[in-house]
């Protein structure tokens, strides 16, 4: 056993599970493991060498890997490369380490978007099968009518295949909260269009467990080790 390093309760209060009173309990329940061994009251860990791991998910995040959550602005592209030289969302994040968008945007889509260098983490989260939800807010041309919000509630053909049931609420006449978890090319918009509902503006405004309403246009920030930690969880529990 380490006898050296920092208390395991420490640790976990740093990483966000609550007070360390709170982390106690956690250990003292046998939801937490080091190096895949339940823990117990008084164990040390140094992080550097050994795993912790909360309900069977590593807590901290793996050195060299970043997380950003940014503020897409209307008008830059979610490529990482743009052959006509348009500003591109890797230029509103720091140069180094590199990172790349987790999925797209369009264009003209504003809102949530996370760049990582953690590639597994990025294949889980775009990957189909995990089925992560992404929640738009789209202004629609009109008020839709209760036929065309439920056709968007139960799926309807786009040309590359049906879409699946989405949660659909119109907060305000002609403003639609969508919820999906398929990550289909300008899938929000070709919908809208499907029922005769055209999108004219388009933000993203919570990816899985991700939201945040003070981030301005353009602007990014790191995410908490607790957010990329929800992450982990939300691609775990949706997928393989
Ligand atoms: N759906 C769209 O239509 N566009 C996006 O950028 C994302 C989802």
């Amino acid at each position: 056993m380490n006898q050296g390093g920092e208390r395991l309760q420490k640790v976990l209060a740093r990483h966000g599970f609550g007070s360390r009173r709170a982390c106690e309990e956690l250990i003292a329940l046998g939801r937490v493991t080091v190096d895949g061994d339940v823990a117990v009251l008084g164990r040390r860990v140094d992080v550097a060498c050994d795993e912790v791991a909360v309900d069977g998910v590593v807590v901290g995040v793996r050195p060299g890997l970043v997380h950003y959550l940014l503020n897409k602005p209307k008008g830059v592209i979610s490529t990482a490369d743009d052959t006509h030289g348009r500003r591109t969302v890797i230029d509103l994040v720091p140069p180094e380490p590199r990172v790349f968008p987790v999925g797209r945007l369009d264009a003209d889509t504003e809102g949530l978007l996370l760049l990582t260098n953690d590639g597994d983490m990025a294949h889980r989260l775009t990957h189909p099968s995990y089925g992560v939800e992404k929640e738009y807010l789209a202004q629609l041309r009109s008020s839709p009518s209760r036929s065309a919000v439920r056709s968007l509630r139960e799926g309807l053909n786009l040309d590359d295949g049906p879409t699946a049931p989405a949660r659909v609420n119109v907060v305000e006449a002609d403003l639609v909260k969508i919820i999906i978890h398929e990550g289909r090319n300008r899938q929000v918009r070709r919908m809208c269009e499907a029922v005769g509902y055209p999108v004219i503006r388009l933000v993203r405004t919570r990816i899985g467990p991700l939201v945040d309403r003070s981030l301005a246009p353009g602007e990014w920030r790191e995410l908490s080790a607790l957010e990329v930690r929800s992450l982990e969880v939300a691609v775990r529990s949706t997928g393989d």
